[in-house]
Order: C-alpha cells, then structure tokens, then sequence
C-alpha cells in the first residue's frame, strides 16, 4: 500500500502513474482541512496508524525540493519510486527510492538518478547522467550525455543542457534556458546562452 505525502496537482499526476502501473494507494497525507479527498482517496492529516510498516510505501509529492528534502529526511517510512508505463528507462540506469518518472520521460544508458528526484513529462536524461538528491527536471528539459547535477537543482521547463556540462547545488535554471558552461550552486540563470541573474540565498537550503 502507499500513501502520498502532499495533496496537490503534482499529487494528481502521481496517483495517475501509480494507478496505471496497477499499485494500490491508500490515501493522501496533508495539513489542509479543506481537502478531504482526491479522485476518492482520503485525504488524512497525519499518516494513519497502520499494522505493519513492512507492507508500506511513501511519496513525497511536493513540488518545491528544499520542503521535499525536509520531509523525507523526518520520515521512517521506506519509499517507493512511481514510472510511468510509457518512460524509457535504460536496464543499465539507477533511480533513487521516491523518484517520480512521468510519462514520456527517457533515461539513457548509465545513468544515475539521486533519491526523491522529479523527472517530468517528456524530458530527457540522456547517457551517464548524474543527478543528485531532490533534483526537478521540468517538461521538455534535455540534458545531453555525461550531465552532473546537483543537489536540489531545478531545471526548468524546456531547458537545454549540452554534454559535460557541471551545474552546481540549488540552482534554478530558467525556461527555456540553453546551458553551454558549468553553473556554480545557487545561481539563478536564464536566456540563451544562459547568463547569471542572480543567486538563490545559501542560508534557505544549507541552514
Ligand atoms: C528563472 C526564474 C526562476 C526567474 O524567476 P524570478 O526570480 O521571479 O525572476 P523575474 O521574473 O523577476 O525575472 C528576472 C529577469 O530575468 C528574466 N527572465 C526570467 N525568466 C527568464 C527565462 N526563463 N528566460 C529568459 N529570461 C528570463 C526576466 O525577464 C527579468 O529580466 P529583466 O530584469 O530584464 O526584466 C523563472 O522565470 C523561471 O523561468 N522559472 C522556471 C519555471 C518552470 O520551468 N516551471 C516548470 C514547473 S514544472
């Protein structure tokens, strides 16, 4: 049985991917009172007592990968990881336990995808790939061979990043952005070529 943590539209989109690959949910865990359930499954304020947590999984379905990391590191639940029936995914790949792989999604040969990572609709991990823990990859985003990213980066919708290429902890890459050099943690870049706009403030991720 698993329960999602987090009842939002992310949320939605998990519970799609989980009922396709015919797994059964429990129900959602979220401190809203308003939101009783969703597509029918309870919605609880705190995780239920069960039985035996041998025969339970978790997924944090929170969008925003600082909050993502907090909880999963104050849960004592094991994880599961969701993939869509239609991603790609290389036999010779890891994926971390809570990942969530959405449809359309391709990871190539090798590569290595962290713990609690979002790979979202129809982006691309292509071969020797290295994503760290509470990594997002948006819609679209491409990341050509031999990409390292790091912690708890996010890559937005329909970036491009070519090979080799090194970008840094709790980045934020802007839409549509092209990568063509290494990015140090925390910066904020955007544009083609991307350019540093600005950084993330360090004290929010590394308190
Ligand atoms: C990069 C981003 C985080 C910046 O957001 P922000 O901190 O609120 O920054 P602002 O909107 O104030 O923009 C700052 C400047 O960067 C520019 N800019 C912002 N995002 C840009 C982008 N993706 N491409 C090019 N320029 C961009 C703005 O035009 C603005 O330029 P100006 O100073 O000349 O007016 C945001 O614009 C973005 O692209 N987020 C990704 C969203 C996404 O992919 N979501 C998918 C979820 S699944």
């Amino acid at each position: 049985m698993i329960y999602l943590y987090g009842a939002s539209g992310h949320a939605k989109v998990v519970i799609e991917i989980l009922e396709q690959q015919q797994k059964i949910i429990s129900g959602l865990i979220d401190g809203n009172p308003a939101i009783k359930t969703i597509f029918g499954y309870p919605v609880f304020r705190e995780m239920p007592d069960v039985v035996s947590k041998d025969d339970v999984r978790m997924i944090i379905c929170v969008g925003n990968n600082i909050t993502r990391k907090r909880l999963a590191e104050k849960t004592f639940i094991d994880f599961d990881v969701a993939t869509h029936p239609s991603a790609n995914i290389s036999l010779r790949s890891i994926i971390g336990e809570g990942s969530v792989i959405m449809a359309g999604v391709s990871v190539n040969s090798q590569a290595n995808i962290g713990k609690h990572v979002i790979l979202n609709t129809n982006c691309s991990i292509d071969h020797d790939c290295c994503l760290e823990n509470y990594v997002h990859i948006s819609p679209n985003a491409a990341l050509a061979g031999n990409v390292q990213i790091g912690e708890g980066t996010h890559i937005g919708i329909g970036a491009s990043i070519i090979q080799g290429i090194k970008i840094g902890r709790w980045a934020t890459i802007g839409a549509g952005t092209v990568i063509i050099n290494d990015v140090p943690d925390y910066a904020v870049v955007v544009g083609n070529p991307g350019r540093i706009i600005k950084y993330n403030k360090k004290e929010i991720y590394e308190p």
